[in-house]
């Protein structure tokens, strides 16, 4: 059954269905595109996002898809949408069968690709230290650009890469099951020719005769190499307290371990009060766990968000059940009591540092890679070592809107470094101009968080915290540095979208 060309709004999408799967109808102009209707990350409603060129965003975590394909462009998606052949017969528009997502991009190579597919050729071996965010989405992208040659991925972590973000979300709640944890099974690894090291650290890099050395011996060739070794948790000596009752949460181990003693607990405390601090203490209450947040700001969050939000979410939380406990820190623990600088008593039968990461820069250090609060990479995510790249948590870039440089801990950022150190190992020459993008979860609210804002002087709230709907637009000199928003999903696409199309003019001109 076909629908009315006149229904489907220019420049709009409607969602309908093709057999038994959602679909959405684009139209740009004369032209139809019919696409799958939910986003491969976590299956965001796609027609609620945004359209732009010939691109559709997701709405949730700001995904990119060609409407022409189908393809993932852009992390945190990697795997294509479906597409459609989509047929006019006079007024009436019909979905008819699906396409090959490999197939339906029908451009012939171009002399640049020719050029490039030859340059592929020259580089043999690729070794990523790192099997996180950063370090998956390079070996991904490595693979998806054509790059045949051998590919290690080296991680210190005892499971394959893994959906971080989670770890203190729906998966510590008890709403998202093991099985959705791993970014890919074992047959990618294999399928892709990925040769995954778990558990084994790199303990130096020898970059003049581009040797790799494992802590266990074993040493790795590289013609080049992709630093993606994330960041570390800061560790907090607590007086008394046995290393069984202080946890960290970095890892899928991390998580589980803190599963495993919640099953028992009934009191938990949690020192820091900032994101992974505060998701882990919405999750702990939707356990029934009786939660304390120990944390020094006098107001969660203030330093990223500002003190009205910081306020607002402190109060979200508080209507959940958690106690504060701001403006101080832990003196002690003494069997299963804690201690605050106050004097304060709590119960505890665990307690979770969530107190900030620093940058695993150790290794780069060692290297004699140019490093300055992070690993230093130019545009392309170069280090000062030619056809050494860092990505992720470690690195720090010129941002192209600020024109100083930035290191920031986002998983969407760490992804797209990834893709972007991996083509430009293939010679493509790509700079990395993506707008950061972040999200947190507390509950049933959701803040996406676009652009950088170390230093404000203006906080703009439009909207309200009461109705859980307002975007907070972050200024200096009057220049919008960053908007936070809440149930504004289109919001926060137009502000990346708006971001982007800044890119290195703002920065030449800063
Ligand atoms: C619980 C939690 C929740 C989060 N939630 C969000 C969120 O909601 N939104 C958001 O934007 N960001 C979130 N983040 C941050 C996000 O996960 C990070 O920004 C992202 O993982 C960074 O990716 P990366 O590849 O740089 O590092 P990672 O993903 O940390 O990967 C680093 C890898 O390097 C390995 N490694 C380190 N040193 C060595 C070595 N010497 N040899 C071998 N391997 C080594 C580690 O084992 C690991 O595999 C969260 C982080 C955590 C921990
Ligand atoms: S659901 Fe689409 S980007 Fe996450």
């Amino acid at each position: 059954m076909g629908i009315p060309f006149a229904q489907i709004p220019d420049g709009g999408m409607i969602v309908g269905s093709a057999g038994d799967e959602d679909v959405v109808l684009i139209r740009r102009g004369e032209e139809i595109f019919a696409v799958g209707a939910n986003c491969t990350h976590y299956h965001g409603p796609l027609a609620q996002g945004l359209l732009f060129g010939d691109t559709l965003r997701c709405p949730l975590h700001h995904a990119c898809f060609n409407i022409r394909t189908g393809e993932a462009l852009r992390a945190p998606a990697f795997d294509p949408i479906a597409n459609w052949r989509v047929e006019r017969i006079g007024a009436i528009v019909f979905v008819r069968e699906k396409r090959d997502a490999a197939n339906s991009g029908s451009d012939q190579p171009s002399k640049e690709s020719r050029r490039i597919r030859s340059a592929l050729g020259a580089l043999r071996s690729v070794v990523i230290v790192g099997g996180g965010a950063a370090g998956l989405s390079a070996a991904d992208s490595l693979r998806r650009n054509g790059y045949a040659g051998a590919l290690t991925m080296v991680s210190a972590d005892d499971s394959p890469p893994c959906d971080r973000p989670n770890l203190s979300k729906d998966f510590l709640a008890g709403t998202a099951p093991a099985e959705w944890i791993p970014l890919r099974t074992p047959e990618f690894y294999a399928e892709k020719k990925i040769d995954l090291i778990l558990k084994s650290r790199v303990s130096s890099i020898d970059v003049n005769r581009k040797l790799v050395g494992l802590e266990s011996g074993k040493q790795l060739e590289f013609g080049a190499l992709l630093l993606a070794t994330g960041a570390e948790p800061v560790r907090m000596e607590i007086p008394g307290a046995a290393s069984s009752q202080v946890c960290y949460l970095r890892t899928f181990a991390d998580s589980r371990e803190i599963l495993a003693k919640a099953a028992t607990a009934q009191h938990v405390v949690v020192v820091g009060s900032s994101f992974i601090g505060l998701e882990v203490a919405a999750s702990l209450r939707a356990r029934g766990i009786e939660v304390d947040v120990v944390g020094r700001e006098k107001v969660p969050m203030t330093r990223v968000l500002g003190e009205e939000a910081g306020r607002f979410i402190q109060a979200l939380h508080e209507s959940h059940g958690v106690r504060f406990h701001l403006g101080r820190t832990v003196r002690g623990m003494n069997g299963r009591q804690i201690t605050l600088d106050d004097d304060t008593r709590i119960d505890a039968d665990f307690v979770i540092v969530g107190a900030g990461v620093r940058p695993a820069v150790f290794l780069a250090e060692k290297s004699g890679l140019a490093v300055d609060r992070g690993v230093s990479v130019n545009e392309y995510l170069e280090t000062s070592v030619p056809g050494v790249f860092a990505a992720g948590d470690i690195a720090r870039w010129p941002d192209p809107r600020s024109g100083g440089r930035i290191r920031v801990e986002h998983w969407v950022v760490a992804e797209r470094q990834g893709q972007t150190a991996a083509v430009n190992m293939l010679g493509f020459g790509e700079k990395f101009d993506a707008v950061p993008f972040f999200w947190s979860q507390h509950y049933d609210l959701t803040i996406n968080y676009v652009g950088h804002a170390e230093q404000w002087e203006d906080a703009e709230l439009d909207g309200s915290f009461a109705s859980r709907d307002f975007g907070i637009t972050y200024k200096r000199a009057s220049r919008v540095l960053a908007v936070a928003t809440a149930s504004r999903d289109v919001q926060s696409l137009q502000t990346e979208l708006g971001m982007e199309s800044e890119g290195w003019a703002a920065a030449e001109l800063s």
